[in-house]
């Protein structure tokens, strides 16, 4: 339906937009601005307990500064609510008090047209069905008994059959007064280039028919019964009907289904669909014969939050599975999950169910998985990463996977899933002593982690206590332990820590992972019971969650600042063949004594050092504290 010019301004300069929003949202009163127009709430779109969804009257526009949703009030319900654009207008156009234009004739003309192609197709549909009982199909029966479909299955799915002629089905629906060009249109007839008679698409093959949502018969897969057929499977060409990456088979029965408890399954083909219904796995779909598209994921995520994606397993299944990974995840979040079954290798849902019975596809569809272990697997299956260089490479691949992620808190619990199947992967000597015993199967089977290895022994001299690095460390580690709603702001700074003792180690994979080790707690009792920390629970705890955060930045920066200056000290040591001015050259020497005698205590006597230790270590601290090897902030 085409609206008159200025219609929809009308509608806007009408209908306020948070009339509209409003009835879905709850507005932050003390943030908005009621007489300005101006209005804030929790978004809508994703789930936040702050409120950074705006809308503005005066524009007729909302936006949200978290997920950066936006549009205009229509936008909205059709977001919101699902509506259709012209349903939408219908409702705002109730709302502001307007008359609906009438039809204009050329949309009354394409109603009309739809309509005249659906009594085509169904007109088909019942064509083919009528073949199946007729000799001609007596080949095509026993097929289908071969495959397991009797007599009900074909009625529940309509199942028919299209006889190897190339006029048959045509000249059927010309003799009910369709004509020719209509019944082209429909895609039920193909006209060829040089201007012959149209002809029959469907020859020689078992029928699907493939409907809407709303039941029309809008297309149909058919099935080859000759093996060498060029293509197994022919569906419906595009028509004004058929809109291939925007339906899915059998979705009327399945959102049915749905709606009384059963899961969306999603599968690569009609068999599968017909296969896993007869199954009792009602909730089945499948794609029409191209990749899963966007708008297919859509419709699936409006019928169920956590479609299940059983997808063959052959090579091209999986391809398949991986592309809509990368497909999902820029939709993903709150109500828009996947999980994905993986099946037997070479096995699709038909042949497991006929294989192994339903109940091993029920327990495979128990343990399907979510897509946040697929993204991990993908990313690190058959790999090895024994080298920073793959490991930073993986880090930015899931980095960048995660940053496609619109909605900020799924974001944050994939980015905190992940970290954990990482620290499994990659714990070294002290986190795997911390983890042994608790890693999980799944995790072990998906990934090379070099098991069997002894953990490293640990340089004896890095955990003594008394340097100052050790000092601050466990500062931070005690403000953590204390404040544990800290950890999360300070994540990545937190794991480059590093703790070399063991305890303090498992205790930071404890506080990064949300759990509790044996290890983990000793090394918490070990810093409770450390004098030098002893005022840290008094003077933290008085603290709100902002002050706390500043000191345990400080105390980071303080200590990267150390580990700078330690990277600087050796390279410079390396290049003190006289070419740094002197006086650089004498302080970093100064430095790098006190500092291998700070943390080499025991060799002291040993060596030849005149210079008074106090003094070289105030010396230090006060460099440190300058901090004259520190990169500028980054903030
Ligand atoms: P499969 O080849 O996996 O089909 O293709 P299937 O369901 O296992 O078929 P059977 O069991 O041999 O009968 C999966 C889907 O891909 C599309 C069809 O939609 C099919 O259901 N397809 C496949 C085509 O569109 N064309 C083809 O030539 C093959
Ligand atoms: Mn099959």
């Amino acid at each position: 339906m085409s609206l008159p010019p200025g219609f929809l301004d009308e509608i806007r300069n009408r209908v306020p937009i948070s009339r509209v929003i409003g009835k879905k949202v709850v507005w932050d009163l003390r943030k908005s601005n009621q007489a300005r127009g101006d209005w804030w709430a929790p978004c809508p779109f994703h789930q936040e307990k702050s409120a950074s969804f705006h809308c503005d009257d005066q524009k007729g526009y909302y936006y949200c500064f978290g997920c950066h949703a936006k549009g205009d009030a229509i936008k909205f319900l059709r977001d919101a609510d699902g509506m259709e654009f012209i349903e939408a207008v219908k409702l705002l156009a109730a709302e502001a008090g307007l008359q609906m234009p009438e039809p204009d004739p050329r949309a009354r003309e394409r109603t009309d047209r739809r309509t005249r192609l659906l009594e085509v197709t169904e007109a088909a549909c019942r064509w083919f069905r009528l073949q199946l009982q007729t000799g001609a199909a007596a080949e095509a029966r026993d097929y289908l008994l071969r495959r397991g479909l009797d007599r009900g299955a074909e009625d529940r799915f309509e199942i028919g059959f299209a006889p190897d002629s190339r006029t048959a089905l045509t000249q059927a629906l010309r003799d009910k007064g369709y004509d020719e060009a209509l019944i082209v249109e429909s895609g039920m007839s193909a006209k060829p280039d040089d201007g012959g008679a149209a002809y029959d698409r469907f020859r020689g093959r078992i029928i699907f028919p493939i409907r809407d949502g709303q039941g029309g018969c809008i297309g149909f897969g058919g099935r080859a019964m000759d093996p060498n057929a060029r293509a197994k499977y022919l569906n419906s060409p595009e028509t004004p009907l058929f809109d291939k990456g925007r339906n899915l088979y059998n979705l009327g029965p399945a959102r049915s289904a749905v709606a009384k408890g059963q899961r969306l399954v999603v599968a690569e083909g009609y068999m599968d669909v017909i296969a896993l219904c007869r199954a009792g796995f009602e909730g089945a779909v499948a794609p029409l014969g191209t990749a899963i598209t966007e708008d297919q994921l859509r419709l699936m995520w409006r019928v169920s939050p956590e479609p299940v994606i059983a997808l063959d397993g052959d090579a091209a299944g999986q391809r398949a599975a991986q592309r809509l990974i990368d497909l999902a995840l820029p939709m993903t979040g709150p109500g828009q999950a996947l999980r994905f079954v993986i099946l037997p290798a070479g096995q699709d849902p038909d042949d497991l169910i006929k294989a192994a019975g339903p109940g091993a596809m029920g327990a495979l569809l128990d343990g399907a998985r979510p897509l946040v272990d697929l993204l991990w697997s993908r990313e690190t299956e058959g790999q090895v990463f024994d080298s920073p260089e793959r490991k930073a490479a993986l880090d930015k691949r899931l980095q960048d996977a995660i940053a496609k992620i619109p909605d900020e808190l799924t974001r944050n619990h994939y980015a905190e899933e992940l970290r954990r199947k990482r620290w499994e992967l990659f714990g070294g000597g002290p986190r795997r002593n911390a983890r042994q015993g608790n890693a999980r199967q799944a995790d072990r089977k998906s990934a090379p982690r070099g098991r069997g290895q002894a953990p490293r022994p640990l340089p004896a001299v890095a955990a003594n206590p008394l340097t100052a690095a050790a000092l601050l460390e466990g500062a931070s580690l005690l403000i953590c332990a204390l404040r544990p709603e800290l950890v999360a702001q300070a994540e990545t700074r937190l794991e480059r820590l590093s703790p070399p003792d063991p305890d303090r180690a498992a205790l930071l994979f404890d506080l990064l992972s949300h759990g509790e080790s044996p290890a983990g707690r000793r090394g918490l009792e070990t810093l409770r019971r450390d004098a030098h920390l002893g005022l840290t629970p008094a003077v933290i705890g008085s603290q709100d969650a902002e002050t706390a955060l500043a000191i345990l930045n400080n105390l980071l920066d303080r200590l990267e600042a150390q580990r700078a200056a330690g990277t600087e000290l050796a390279r410079a040591e390396a290049e003190i063949q006289g070419e740094a001015d002197e006086g650089l050259t004498w302080r970093m020497q100064q430095i790098a004594r006190a500092r291998h005698r700070a943390e080499r205590p025991e060799l002291e006597g040993g060596m030849d050092l005149n210079e008074d230790r106090d003094a070289l270590s105030a010396q230090l601290s006060q460099f440190v504290d300058g901090q004259i090897w520190r990169k500028p902030p980054r903030r």
